[in-house]
């Protein structure tokens, strides 16, 4: 794993931590991006995204009954991850781009010749992403967000969150998330990356109107309480 000191923890914790031997506690992961039922698959990663991407790749390869092309793009060959294996498994279904030396994909040529019944699935830095759904019909794109897109929302505002199970009356101040909030009541909450991506701090809304902030799409009557807020004054979780 490359050491990133800008990472919010994980890759500091395991290059400078982690070592042979020790023993971690880990929990199943979690899948906000699975593949679906497809004819057609085309996959674009950019530098490490090519970490999500290669395993859909290969197990799109197994199927008999699909078939699927991956753009991956780098700066430079030697800073990509798997190229030597990605040429050798996929060849000429595989078209590696370094910048440095090719330039930019151009995207709106793939998506130009997209056949109609190809899903396109992408995990990279936040511009490929952006270009993606800028090119790709929304139905058909998937993205796994690393970093949260920016948007702007109205200036956060107090509300409550009533606790079904236990009947707990929880305040949630302007300046803090309602993930924060919880857990400093005594609602331990799980949570992952703390930005709308992961699915992790999911809760069920019983009663109240959430505003969704994050970048995954809550399903219906679940939001995500470590970005998410409230339109109305109170929420009621099923917590
Ligand atoms: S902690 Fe990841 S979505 Fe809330």
């Amino acid at each position: 794993m490359r050491h990133d000191p800008l990472s919010r923890g994980g890759s500091e914790y395991v290059n400078l931590f982690l070592r042979a031997g020790r023993r971690v506690r880990i929990s199943e992961p979690r899948n906000n991006f699975p593949l679906d039922g497809a004819r057609r698959y085309l996959f674009i990663a950019g530098g490490i995204g090519i970490t999500a991407i290669l395993p859909m790749m290969r197990a799109v390869a197994d199927r008999a009954a699909a078939d699927a092309t991956l753009v991956y793009v780098g700066r430079t060959e030697d800073a990509m991850p798997f190229v030597a294996e990605i040429r050798r498994t996929f060849a000429d279904r595989a078209l590696v781009i370094a910048t440095e030396r090719d330039g930019r994909p151009d995207l709106a040529d793939l998506a130009r010749r997209l056949p109609e019944d190809t899903s396109v699935y992408c995990c990279g830095p936040v511009g490929m992403l952006d270009a993606c759904s800028a090119h790709f019909p929304a139905d058909r794109l998937h993205l796994e967000r690393f970093r949260r897109a920016e948007r702007s929302f109205a200036p956060d505002s107090p509300f409550e969150v009533v606790c079904a199970r236990s009947g707990d009356r929880v305040a949630v101040a302007s300046g803090e998330t309602m993930l924060d909030a919880l857990n400093r009541s005594g609602h331990p909450m799980a949570s992952g990356c703390r930005e709308g991506l992961c699915a992790a701090c999911d809760v069920v809304v019983l009663e109240g109107t959430p505003e969704h902030r994050d970048d995954i799409g809550a399903p219906a009557g679940h939001m995500y309480p470590c970005v998410s807020r409230s339109l109305s004054a109170r929420l009621v979780v099923d917590l």
